[in-house]
């Protein structure tokens, strides 16, 4: 083969494997961290409130879990930064990042209010935190996470 080719393709798989790098980079980042822990918090509230026998077991529990989820959504608001950089094409990507992140504040701490009242059953439970769940799907529609599988 012809020395230029040689080098040609030579260049092309190193920049292939340079680009898979960069892609395989890119799934860790302070973001990704703190949305594994918000995803095991979240994990965590929606076994709770899932049947009576969990609910009494974990309804002590629940208020000091969804106030650490609250410390979670307030970290989340301060890596706007992160979150701007890898959204692509979105309008005002800072502007919606605070709102999106203070309503999920907002509606996990009225979920908060909700569980710390020992008169809340089961069943009020989860249906008080089904706006929380939507607080998610909100911002991942804004910023093009995909969902399935959490
Ligand atoms: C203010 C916006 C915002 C809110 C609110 C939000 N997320 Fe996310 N979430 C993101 C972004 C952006 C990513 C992509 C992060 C990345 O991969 O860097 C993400 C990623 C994730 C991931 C994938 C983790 C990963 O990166 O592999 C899970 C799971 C997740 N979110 C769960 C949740 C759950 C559950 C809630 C609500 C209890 C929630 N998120 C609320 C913005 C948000």
């Amino acid at each position: 083969m012809n020395r230029k080719w040689i080098v040609a393709i030579a260049t092309m798989f190193s920049f292939s494997a340079l680009v898979a790098g960069l892609s395989v980079a890119d799934e860790g980042g302070p973001l990704h961290d703190l949305m594994e822990k918000v995803n095991v918090k979240n994990g965590a509230i929606k076994k709770a409130t899932r049947s009576k026998v969990n609910y009494a077991k974990a309804q002590k529990e629940l208020p000091a879990l969804v106030e650490e989820l609250v410390k979670l959504s307030k970290d989340a608001k301060e890596l706007s930064k992160d979150a701007v950089k890898k959204a692509k094409n979105v309008k005002d990507a800072e502007k919606q990042w605070a709102e999106l992140s203070d309503a999920f504040t907002k509606e996990l701490e009225k979920f908060h209010v909700k569980v710390s009242d020992t008169k809340t059953n089961a069943e009020q439970a989860k249906s008080a935190y089904s706006p929380v769940s939507q607080s998610c799907t909100k911002c991942h529609d804004v910023f093009r996470v995909e969902e399935d599988g959490f």
